[in-house]
């Protein structure tokens, strides 16, 4: 046998695993520094995974504004200073439809086509439908749910606050967005729907990125709240409440009827988690702000806040009597008028959402993005990176939003740093991120923010209220 023919393949193999580590070397030289850990695929998971915030912030000052964490598999690069901001917003090499489909046909079981086909047209219509302008068509639908729900809270008691808001918030939400009625219509009703979608919500981080034969539990509350949509689509479809001119998932159906029938279902799943339950699956993953969605959430802690504070407290409540009057009123209408009356309780909505922003914002990169080094370089490095295609550019608003450059004593809780935005342009506080941003930005924010000003005017107007135990700790 020739030498030749033995040490070929052999050098052949060598050679090529050279030109390959050259290669990855050539073409990670700018990438940004990586976190890795040393278990194959798990990657820096288990760290990662035991307390996300606090690892991310330790890698922001260890590697500076711009660094990859290897970890299921997945590369996340994330960004926490205006250059990076730009391009996971502006540059059009990176893709949200891309970095969100695969958990999303984990979590809601929509085809890869069947997405593609029509994502962009569902966020069009929800993002009309649900525009700011819209908006008074929701105030007396969202108030009469509300008060309708407090009346069957009776006139005093204690209550978990977490409970309270999800009772009022659930129901209201459903009968508003989908139809009055559809699932919620007795008691038991109401439990199992909470114990189904907390199951399910709180499975998400496992479930929208494993199979579902691993996870009994999880998979069986999906089927039960996919269940609900089948054998209630008929009656959504063909429901007209009076003088209304149909709900928003009754939109987002003919939309997606013309696509397909088969999923009508499962768009009715995706959007109930949208809405109620907004953490996404990459942050839930790793076990972070699994407890509740962010409405629910949200109000949770705008109550909290303005209950912990006493002037402030007292102010809102001066506000609101000098709107409604002494409270003692059975039901109380609320005009566009009255609510820019009580603006101060948004400050302290968005102020919550700039604390606790549940969930995380992320694109897939599509082709190289350069990043241009911005911000402190705490190991000397002043290059610039360019994070490769494949990786998910991430963006944490909970750091962002902590960060003093954009938002100076960042820990505290001031509503009136609000009083500086154009709300009535429709704009935020630049670099607020609670919401997004870009293209996608969360259609349903406005609202979001009508909602839970309704239902912290209404709980406040009926009820002396008054926390028992202190907040729970940031983080
Ligand atoms: C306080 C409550 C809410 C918060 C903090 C919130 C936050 C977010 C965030 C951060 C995103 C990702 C945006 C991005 O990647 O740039 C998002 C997307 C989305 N949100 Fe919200 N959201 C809230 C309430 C709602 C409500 C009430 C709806 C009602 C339908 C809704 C519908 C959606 C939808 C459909 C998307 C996906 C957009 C798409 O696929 O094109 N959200 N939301």
């Amino acid at each position: 046998m020739d030498v030749m023919e033995l040490f070929s393949p052999i050098a052949i193999a060598v050679l090529g695993s050279c030109v390959l580590f050259l290669f990855s070397w050539w073409k990670n030289l700018h990438a940004p520094p990586c976190i890795q850990g040393w278990i194959p695929w798990i990657g820096a998971g288990f760290e990662f995974g035991k307390a996300p915030l606090e690892f991310i912030e330790k890698a922001r000052i260890k590697y500076g504004p711009v660094f990859t964490i290897f970890a299921m598999g997945n590369r996340m690069t994330f960004v926490t200073e205006e250059e990076g901001i730009d391009v996971l917003l502006k540059s059009k090499h990176v893709d949200f439809e891309l970095a969100v489909q695969s958990p999303l046909y984990h979590t809601a079981q929509i085809p890869k086509n069947i997405f593609f086909a029509l994502n962009e047209k569902l966020h069009v219509l929800v993002k009309g439908k649900m525009g700011a302008l819209n908006m008074h068509h929701f105030t007396g639908p969202l108030t009469e749910e509300f008060q309708h729900q407090l009346e069957g809270l009776g006139a005093h008691g204690t209550m978990d606050l977490n409970d309270f808001v999800r009772h009022l918030l659930y129901p209201t939400t459903l009968n508003t967005l989908f139809m009055k009625g559809l699932f919620l219509t007795d008691k038991r009703n109401v439990k199992e729907f909470y114990q189904h979608f907390k199951t399910y919500d709180e499975g998400i981080e496992y479930g929208s990125q494993l199979p579902g034969w691993l996870l009994r539990n999880w998979s069986k509350s999906k089927r039960w709240l996919m269940e609900l949509f089948e054998k209630n689509i008929k009656d959504i479809k063909t429901h007209r409440s009076s003088g209304h001119s149909g709900t928003i998932f009754q939109a987002v159906l003919e939309t997606v009827e013309m696509e397909t029938r088969q999923h009508s279902p499962n768009y009715g799943l995706l959007m109930l988690w949208a809405a109620l339950a907004n953490a996404t699956p990459f942050f839930t993953q790793f076990g972070e702000l699994k407890d509740d969605g962010g409405l629910g959430l949200i109000t949770f802690w705008t109550l909290g806040y303005i209950l912990s504070h006493p002037d402030l407290h007292r102010t809102i409540l001066e506000s609101i009597s000098s709107v409604f009057g002494t409270a003692g009123k059975d039901k109380i209408e609320v005009s566009e008028d009255d609510l820019k009356k009580l603006l101060l309780i948004k400050w302290c909505i968005l102020e919550s959402i700039r604390l606790r922003a549940p969930g995380i914002i992320t694109r897939k990169v599509v082709k190289p993005v350069k990043i241009l080094a911005g911000g402190q370089q705490p190991l000397g490095r002043k290059d610039n990176h360019t994070v490769p295609s494949g990786d998910l550019l991430m963006l944490s608003p909970f750091w962002l939003h902590r960060n003093p450059k954009y938002f100076p004593e960042p820990e505290s809780f001031k509503p009136e740093r609000w009083r500086e935005t154009h709300l009535d342009k429709y704009i935020f506080l630049d670099y607020f991120m609670g919401f997004g941003g870009g293209k996608f930005q969360c259609p349903g924010r406005w609202f979001a923010l009508l909602e839970i000003q309704l239902c912290i005017i209404l709980v406040l107007y009926k009820y002396e209220c008054r926390l028992l135990d202190p907040l729970p700790n940031q983080t």
